[in-house]
């Protein structure tokens, strides 16, 4: 499987997204400036694996923090990091788990040597319980897939958006590991191109079979009975269960509930933002313009074009057939079953 993120002795290493599929380059980061930028300039993307970038980025900056200084330091490295990007809440999630490590050690007094060391294992730990939940929720979604059919994904939710293993993709994965021979129909993701780039790739990777589509491919393939299940990531999910995705998720959904297909949201529950009522209160980041009026560098549009580049959309959640989790799958009504599911965490477990 591909390692998307490391901790080494050396500092953060990521492989770098932006270069694939053409060139599989590893980006090393050396301070919390360096993984800041790198989430800022997408190197490492998709939300489980800015979290695990952003406890790295906590630690990492601790490291090399003065000792005098630790406290303000502290705080400047969490804003740093916690400005990169808006949407996806696993940033933030990693960020206050470290917060509250560092502010618990030092309230007992606890030495910087021994204060530095525990933040390191707790930013490995990250790794380590989001590569579990990506397993776990894996095998929770699998028996929802169809049988032998084809699932629409879109943009990427595998490995190299998580720590490793994927949400969408890891559900996929889990299938395909049970014998079911399942077809995937990856969009292409306008503009950022993950799921040509990266989804596409990575399946190849693991030899499972996948077909390409252009974004606005979807509906025709869904009419002509070319779709049986379209299975999705997050970046946030509000309380109500309506769910913050990649741009274009929101068409992918209309056009499934038009068409009878089921259409599933596979994220661990550190996606889950209970503190919002609604996806009206997701925070949507806008990209820069060159992303639409370019592609890889070529200019596609005329210079001075007005460009709108929301990079993320909400799903309300009436179109969402199941939300897949590590501890079990929510079905509407969300409200309840999300909370169950985030809050007794593992005594809300669906062994399915
Ligand atoms: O802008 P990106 O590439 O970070 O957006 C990624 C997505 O929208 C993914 O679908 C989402 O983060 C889920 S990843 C398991």
């Amino acid at each position: 499987m591909v390692k998307t993120i490391e901790w080494t002795a050396d500092g953060v290493v990521m492989i770098d997204q932006t270069k694939l599929p053409a060139e599989e380059a590893y980006v090393t980061c050396r301070d919390h400036l360096e993984v800041a930028d790198a989430i800022r300039t997408m190197v490492i993307r998709g939300a489980p694996a800015i979290g695990c970038a952003a406890a790295m980025g906590v630690a990492i900056g601790v490291l090399k923090a003065s000792d005098e200084e630790l406290d303000a330091e502290f705080d400047e490295i969490c804003e740093i990091l916690a400005s990169t990007r808006p949407t996806a809440v696993n940033l933030f999630w990693a960020i206050e788990r470290m917060r509250k490590l560092y502010c618990g050690l030092r309230k007992q007094g606890a030495g910087l040597d021994l204060i530095r060391q525990r933040l390191v294992s707790e930013a490995q730990q990250v790794l380590v319980e989001d590569i579990a939940s990506n397993q776990a929720l894996g095998k929770h979604g699998a028996s929802l897939l169809p049988s032998g059919g084809t699932v629409m994904t879109h943009c990427n939710a595998g490995a190299l958006a998580t720590g490793g293993y994927g949400t969408a993709l890891g559900v996929i994965r889990a299938a395909v590991d049970r014998g079911n021979a399942l077809d995937v129909l990856a969009n292409e993701t306008r503009p950022f191109m993950q799921g040509a780039r990266l989804t596409v790739w990575e399946l190849q990777q693991d030899d499972i079979p996948v077909t390409l589509l252009t974004d606005n491919m979807a509906g025709h393939m869904m009419q002509r009975g070319c779709v049986q299940a379209v299975v999705v990531g997050a970046d946030r999910i509000a309380a109500n269960g309506d769910v913050a995705n990649k741009i274009g998720t929101y068409s992918v959904a209309v056009l499934a509930k038009e068409s009878g297909i089921p259409f599933y949201v596979a994220a661990p529950t550190s996606t889950v933002d209970l503190g919002l009522a609604s996806g009206e209160e997701i925070p949507i980041e806008e990209r820069a313009p060159e992303e639409v009026t370019q592609v890889q560098g070529l200019q596609i549009a005329p210079h001075e074009t007005r460009v709108c580049n929301p990079a993320f959309d909400v799903t309300p959640s009436r179109f969402v057939t199941a939300i897949i989790t590590e501890n079990g799958v929510a079905v509407p009504p969300y409200g309840g079953a999300l909370r169950a599911l985030v809050v007794e965490g593992a005594s809300g477990r669906d062994e399915t």
